[in-house]
């Protein structure tokens, strides 16, 4: 954590000259990011909505976003080589806003992509599905890079979104791995890493247990 941190301080230094001078542009720029993590949001709570009058059960669990932060932005510029400004940022990173879909279990996650994907402003522009093909670590996704409009006062914007779309279960795991690799350096053939496997496999035994616990209760009451 330590060496994180001082990395980021260092970063921060680095870059502070040019955010100082591009200051109201990057501000911009982020509130439009913003604007579209609302757009993608709604979405997702209307096909809940809409979900839960047929179902009797609601699809997603929890819905976060995040905004990437300047230093996460500048440290990515940097690593890419790409050029630092407020375009360049635009074109170039995709993941300035990011959206975690939380699901009940693995089948909500493809019926919640598949009716985001069937919208019309909504153009896809990567699917890296984790899901079907886990990580050699055992990390489970589905990935998706999609640009939509957001509506201004006289134009319309079209901005990119990354939507990672987990179950609780997909979800308990990563953030603990995530936290673990972070904290130490884990090497890929580590006793750790091996656990760690372990423990995603049976997350995914749960879920696919969950999804037919699911399936049958709802036939029991029909
Ligand atoms: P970047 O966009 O530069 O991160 O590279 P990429 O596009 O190749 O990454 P990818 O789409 O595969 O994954 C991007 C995000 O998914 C990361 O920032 C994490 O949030 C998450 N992620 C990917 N792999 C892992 C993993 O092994 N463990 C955990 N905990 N999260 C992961
Ligand atoms: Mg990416």
């Amino acid at each position: 954590m330590e060496n994180n941190d001082n990395k980021q301080y260092h970063t921060i230094k680095k870059f502070q000259p040019w955010l100082e001078q591009y200051r109201d542009e990057y501000l911009e720029l982020m509130a439009y990011y913003r604007c579209a993590m609302m757009e993608v949001e709604t979405k997702f709570r209307v096909l809940n909505e809409e979900y839960s009058l047929r179902h009797e059960r609601n699809p997603i669990d929890s819905i976060k976003s995040r905004l990437k932060t300047p230093e996460s932005i500048f440290e990515k510029i940097e690593r890419r080589g790409y050029e630092l400004s407020i375009e360049s940022i635009e074109r170039n990173l995709d993941d300035v806003a990011g959206i975690r879909l939380i699901c009940k279990c693995p089948s909500d996650i493809y019926m919640l992509c598949d009716a985001l994907l069937r919208q019309d402003d909504v153009i896809l522009v990567e699917k890296k599905d984790y899901v079907k093909e886990p990580k050699a670590n055992g990390y489970r996704s589905l990935h998706l890079i999609i640009a939509l409009p957001i509506f201004l006062h006289d134009h319309k914007k079209i901005m990119t979104v990354e939507i990672q779309f987990r179950t609780i279960a997909m979800d308990w795991w990563a953030t603990l791995e995530h936290e673990i690799r972070y904290k130490k350096n884990i090497n890929d053939d580590s006793e750790i890493a091996r656990r760690l496997l372990a423990c995603a496999e049976t997350c995914f035994e749960i879920d696919t247990e969950i999804e037919r616990i699911y399936v049958d209760s709802l036939k029991k009451r029909y």
